[in-house]
């Protein structure tokens, strides 16, 4: 992939890591269309930004994205890079008197769903360039999960496998597929608590360690992934999948 000169559109870009790669490809000479439902960030990212374009998205709502392809079809017909990063993450107490499914549908609907419709939608534009990448958010939580987040962990792995079907079904065609997944980082996901957490990694050092990898083509198996991760992705084949799990999820 060509790390200048693209159109590129983000998911999930008015916070977080979104917001942050946005701005990453943005100073590095990019021209990128942030997208998400608070109107209000989308304006305050992208004030005086030239090349920094907000349009509104909720991928709960078909009509929603399908004005944005339609906008996209229109004004950015150039469009050849998605970063499908939109997320959403909660926690499930499978064993709780009435619990029910609708967290766990809200996380299917964003993370699994969220992408394939996005992808669906902005694929037919993306196949007509003549270099595009379709970048999209895991996490190294769909290698191993954490038990107390059954339902995003899952969507997260099915995105990992997912994504290797749509890399290999797109082999013959210039549209590279790339799959961040990013460990504990610096985020409001699971609420304002996690963006201060000493534990999680601060989202400029993340976004800073991923611009590099994509800058030398280090992703293997087009996974992006910090070094420091690949413990846990190679823990099965490295027979240590019990251990880690163990360690994730104490008793
Ligand atoms: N932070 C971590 O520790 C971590 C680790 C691994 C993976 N990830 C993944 O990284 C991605 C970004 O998360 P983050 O940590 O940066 O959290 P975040 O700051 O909460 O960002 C989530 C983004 O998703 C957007 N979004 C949520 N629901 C949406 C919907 N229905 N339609 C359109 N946009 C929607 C939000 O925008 P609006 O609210 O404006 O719509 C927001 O921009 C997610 O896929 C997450 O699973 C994060």
């Amino acid at each position: 992939m060509k790390m200048t000169g693209n159109t590129i559109l983000v998911t999930g870009g008015t916070s977080g890591i979104g917001r942050v790669l946005a701005e990453a490809f943005h100073q590095r000479g990019n021209r990128v269309i942030v997208t998400g439902r608070r109107q209000g960030l989308l304006d305050r990212i992208t004030a005086n930004r030239p090349g920094l374009i907000g349009l509104p998205l909720d991928l709960a709502d078909p009509g929603s994205l399908s004005r944005l392809a339609n906008e996209i079809r229109r004004h950015f017909p150039d469009l050849n890079m998605l970063i499908a990063n939109a997320g959403i993450s909660r926690a499930e107490d499978l064993t709780a008197d009435g619990w029910d499914v609708g967290d766990a549908e809200a996380i299917v609907e964003t993370n699994i769903l969220g992408v394939l419709r996005v992808t669906a939608a902005l694929l037919p534009i993306l196949k007509a360039q003549a270099d595009a990448t379709i970048i999209a958010t895991s996490s190294n939580l769909a290698f191993v999960p954490r038990a107390d987040f059954p339902t995003y962990c899952a969507s997260k792995a099915f995105l990992h496998s997912w994504l290797q079907s749509l890399r290999h079904q797109l082999r013959k065609v210039p549209v590279e597929v790339l799959e961040l997944a990013p460990p504990y980082v610096q985020t409001e996901l699971t609420g304002s608590q996690q963006a201060s957490d000493p534990r999680a990694m601060p989202v400029d050092a993340y976004v800073f360690e991923v611009m590099q990898l994509l800058d030398q083509g280090d992703h293997p198996q087009g996974e992006v992934l910090l070094e420091r991760d690949r413990a846990r992705r190679w823990a099965e084949r490295d027979g240590r999948y019990e251990a880690v799990f163990a360690a994730m999820n104490p008793d």
